[in-house]
């Protein structure tokens, strides 16, 4: 059983094949956290990993005690999992073991997205109910371990038996105590065109937050931190992942106290979520998911791949082949009718595009973002026909047809304002932030879920409609439910999010057969919640080859290949000016979910051979590229950052393709060799290159080699000087390494 109760000591030890985790219940009836990392033997007592001195309450500071479940007010002096403030004023929260159960497989959340289990044996889970007996607050402890993943998932549901009001003051989702101090701290930062950009830095004394209170998980930073060991590298190592299952306003924390323990803690930013849990209530506080790997960071990354992947992603799309897209928006933008939209298709299907998708301005009267937003009505302008029409003249191209939506949002200049205006976000009578020229809806009044999910609905009801781009493309400023109650103001963003998810649950569930792609201005809204109704997101605004491959390279530290849409779009690239070749545009976006978006019918003849060879190329490599184990080999965040290589390769070991790219040109390069990983070190590989090219980089490495040279030596990138030099900026080719071995 991976999760084994020792009565005499009141331990419980979760472990599979690769990790274990284990905690205990104090004498004084609190939970400590005993461990977190590669497996311990069962059958064993783990009570002397707290230290005795330390476990006697009442006579010494908490201080250095790794807790399960850390709370403040009763000497722990660290940033607690769980803070609120009772009736009668005061804060102490002391939670007590009362009893647990053991089940097997994974129970869902109420009104949260998760991850879960196909069958009962992929896991076992723990509950463990801990009581304040002062208040009569009750928490559910919810810890989950998978059979065959180095996986842990925490949450916990408070309920409030007592009579009196409480007020949630913070609520994470998880905190993790570990023993000494001596890691790095990786996490995702950015901004709007640059998401998802890797910082990297030891722990010092004291704390370190990435954080969002923006109203969504945010450009800025991902809800996503890992610890890995100073020597750590993407290979080998110690290295722990806390992810969470949300995708609004966030904290993720690290405090190195002052004996040099570390604690992690991640969910709810507490500053801006706060919640009132009256008597009878309850509140389910989202998923955090835990990853711990001894393979280097990319072992953390593989392990969130897979389970986001398979277990986290729903639908009937989660398995099946993603399909080619033509997306209209940098084509054509809001400048359309239905014959323009028509012979883009024709030609995208030409190019051998499988849908094909009109973006923003199909509906109300929009020809320019200041107008219609919440109006979901076709715009019988643009497509006199209507959508069923357009629908179906692309369908009979043979393509699938999406419609891009962002449901969340309303323009001043609009129907639905003029007949809704307290349906906007903001205070009455306090000035509101025109963003975008837009506001937000409230979608923490049940009214506007029920009006989005009837109009919306309609949309998708009146053709056959097979992908949604769902965007959200502002921060919410003036945070403000009409239909809440001052007292309950402070749960505003979280009830946001729970209109948001009941909104996509509502629409999944109606319409399963429609792939979702999750969007809010690109990355801004990229995190494991919004995966879990749309197995697919718009990675970033930014489609220039060179800036995307940092913003890929930092996404996979998470979100699978399958899930970060990646698309060619025309030069001089419309975010950076930046003039990059065709075929480095598309060796860039392979690595994804691959798009088109460019006015196909400018292509010229040369261009649309080479866009037919590469999606047909694409298509037949796309089930290795997105299920394949995922290695990062050459960093674009280290070193000069002028080279980024990664590498995707079958679980057999039989077949992988290699990415290469290199930015700049530089005169009289030495040889340079680019060591692979992940291959079998018996096997031999036909090695063969794309795009073809008569030259140096061909004739060095199209032959036949043994997956143990090309993982100890590498491939080779430069060696005559002058040929390598006069290859020119922006480079990037493909290997692909086929087994010959039986
Ligand atoms: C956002 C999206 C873009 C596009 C526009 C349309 O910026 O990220 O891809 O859909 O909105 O207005």
């Amino acid at each position: 059983m991976p999760i084994e109760w020792r009565k005499g000591e009141r331990q419980l030890h979760l472990h599979n094949d690769s990790i274990s985790y284990v905690m205990r219940v104090l004498e004084s009836g609190t939970l400590a956290h005993l461990y977190c990392g590669p497996r311990l033997a069962s059958g064993h007592d783990y009570s002397h990993l707290v230290r005795s001195s330390f476990i006697s309450r009442f006579n010494q500071v908490l201080d250095p005690i790794p807790m399960e479940l850390p709370t403040a007010g009763s000497g722990d002096f660290r940033v607690p999992m769980l803070t609120v403030r009772h009736a009668d004023g005061s804060t102490v929260l002391d939670l007590i073991y009362r009893e647990h159960s053991i089940t097997a497989g994974k129970p869902p959340l109420d009104g949260l997205p998760s991850t879960y289990v196909d069958d009962e044996a992929e896991a076992e889970t723990v509950e463990i109910v801990l009581v304040d007996g002062h208040s009569s607050l009750k928490v559910r402890l919810l810890t989950t371990i998978y059979a065959d993943r180095p996986v842990v998932t925490r949450s916990m549901r408070v309920t409030n038996d007592g009579t009196g009001d409480v007020k949630l003051t913070t609520a994470m989702s998880a905190a993790l105590d570990l023993p000494d101090s001596d890691w790095h701290l990786l996490q995702l930062t950015g901004a709007w065109a640059r998401e998802t950009h890797i910082v990297d830095a030891p722990l010092v004394s004291g704390t370190r937050a990435v954080r969002s209170q923006r109203g969504s998980s945010g450009h800025h930073q991902n809800p996503f931190i890992l610890l890995r060991r100073p020597s750590t590298t993407e290979a080998a190592g110690e290295a722990i992942g806390m992810s969470l299952v949300y995708s609004g306003n966030f904290l993720a924390q690290v405090e190195v106290d002052p004996y040099d323990t570390v604690r992690a803690r991640i969910g709810f930013d507490p500053e801006t979520i706060r919640w009132q849990i009256t008597p009878g209530m309850d509140l389910q506080i989202p998923e955090a998911v835990l990853v711990w790997s001894d393979d280097g960071i990319g072992g953390v990354s593989d392990a969130y791949h897979r389970l986001y992947r398979e277990r986290l992603a729903t639908g009937s799309w989660r398995d099946k082949p993603r399909p080619v897209l033509l997306n209209s928006w940098e084509g054509v933008y809001f400048d359309f009718d239905e014959d323009t939209l028509v012979e883009m298709a024709t030609a995208a299907k030409d190019l051998g595009a499988e849908l094909f998708v009109l973006d923003d301005g199909w509906f109300g009267q929009r020809d320019d973002d200041t107008s219609s937003l919440g109006d979901w009505t076709v715009d019988l302008r643009k497509l006199p026909s209507g959508l069923p029409e357009l629908v179906e003249r692309v369908n009979e191209l043979g393509l699938l047809f999406g419609l891009w939506i962002e449901p969340e949002m309303v323009n001043p200049r609009s129907r639905l304002f003029e007949e809704h205006a307290e349906w906007a976000v903001g205070f009455p009578g306090r000035p509101r932030s025109e963003l975008r020229n837009q506001y937000v809806l409230d979608m923490s009044n049940i009214d506007v879920v029920d009006y989005l999910e009837r109009v919306v609905g309609n949309v998708l009801n009146s053709a056959p409609i097979s992908y949604v781009k769902w965007d959200m493309n502002r921060v919410i400023t003036e945070p403000y439910g009409a239909s809440l109650p001052p007292e309950r103001q402070n749960e505003f963003f979280h009830r946001y999010m729970l209109g948001v998810y009941d909104l996509y649950a509502r629409l999944t569930e109606r319409f399963p057969d429609i792939l979702f792609e999750s969007c809010a201005g690109g990355g801004g809204r990229n995190d494991p919640g919004m995966l879990a109704f749309a197995p697919q997101a718009w990675t970033s605004d930014d489609t220039d080859a060179i800036e995307r491959q940092r913003i890929q390279y930092g996404t996979s530290l998470v979100y699978p290949l399958v899930a970060m849409g990646a698309h060619v779009s025309d030069v001089p690239n419309h975010q950076v000016g930046r003039s990059t070749p065709l075929d480095t545009r598309a060796a860039v976006a392979f690595f994804g979910n691959l798009g088109y978006e460019l006015d196909p019918r400018k292509l010229d003849d040369v261009e649309v051979e080479r866009v037919q060879g590469q999606i047909a190329w694409y298509k037949e490599r796309r089930q290795l590229l997105h299920t394949g184990r995922f290695h990062r080999l050459v960093s674009p965040f280290e070193g000069d950052r002028n080279e980024t290589a990664w590498m995707t390769v079958a679980d057999d070991g039989r077949h992988a393709l290699v990415g290469w790219y290199r930015t700049l040109s530089r005169p009289m390069p030495g040889p340079s060799l680019l060591r692979l990983r992940g291959l079998d070190p018996g096997a031999r590989y036909r090695v063969t290159i794309w795009p073809d090219a008569d030259d140096w980089v061909t004739r060095a490495n199209v032959m036949e080699r043994g997956g143990d040279e090309l993982m100890s030596q590498g491939l080779f990138l430069d060696d005559h000087a002058w040929e390598s030099q006069a290859r020119g900026d922006f480079q990037a080719r493909i290997f692909e390494l086929e087994s010959l071995s039986e």
